[in-house]
């Protein structure tokens, strides 16, 4: 079987941030013939058209992923009860240029972890709104949201918590699953 390529980021710079553990994580328990290849923000620029057509390197380099991968993965903290504006930047950058960003209409999941109860949820309806402009193909489920991260992950960044690693497992199958089934009906 031919592999399938998933394309991860998340939505944080910090050095030790529970969803770019989660993303990791996504990278260990991916079945096999699925490849994620994740993709670190740091340096991206703010999002400016004036250079739309001739972008900083690392925007050029992180769309050509995008338009290379068969399907995306999201790790979105939340801010505010939304979602990061490093995130946001870097949807902005590859949903452009208008019509033709590297974005439109791919397979796409999320997923999120936070400290806080409900692990996400409210970023993650902002996140599906994005997609929506975009036409991606998003999962619907299972929906992983990651509550009490801090208890979820240990000091190394591992997913300690049995049932986020179960959820994160699922996810990247129903991913795979999701583009197979997408491919196969002539979608893509
Ligand atoms: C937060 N945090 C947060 N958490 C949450 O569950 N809902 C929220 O609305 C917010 N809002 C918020 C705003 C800002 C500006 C910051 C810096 C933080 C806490 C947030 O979930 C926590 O910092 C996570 O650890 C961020 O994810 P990473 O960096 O660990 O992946």
């Amino acid at each position: 079987m031919e592999t399938l390529k998933i394309f991860g980021f998340a939505g944080s710079l910090r050095k030790n941030s529970f969803n770019r553990s989660a993303l990791r994580a996504a990278q260990e328990l991916a079945p096999e013939g699925v490849k994620v290849e994740t993709f670190e923000l740091n340096g991206m620029p703010l999002y400016n058209e004036d250079d739309e057509a001739s972008p900083a390197g690392i925007v050029t380099q992180f769309r050509e992923k995008i338009a290379a991968a068969d399907a995306i993965l999201i790790a979105t903290p939340e801010y505010n009860y939304s979602i990061p504006g490093v995130l946001k930047n870097a949807i902005d950058w590859a949903s452009r240029p208008y019509g033709k960003g590297a974005l439109m209409r791919k397979p796409v999941a999320i997923m999120g972890a936070s400290p806080g109860m409900l692990g996400t949820a409210r970023a993650q309806y902002d996140l599906r709104k994005c997609f929506v402009f975009l036409d991606m193909y998003c999962l619907n489920q299972p929906e992983v949201m990651i509550p009490f991260a801090a208890k979820a992950f240990d000091a190394e960044g591992n997913v300690a918590d049995e049932k986020a690693r179960e959820k994160i497992k699922q996810l990247v199958a129903a991913l795979a699953d999701w583009t197979r089934k997408l491919r196969k009906g002539g979608v893509l």
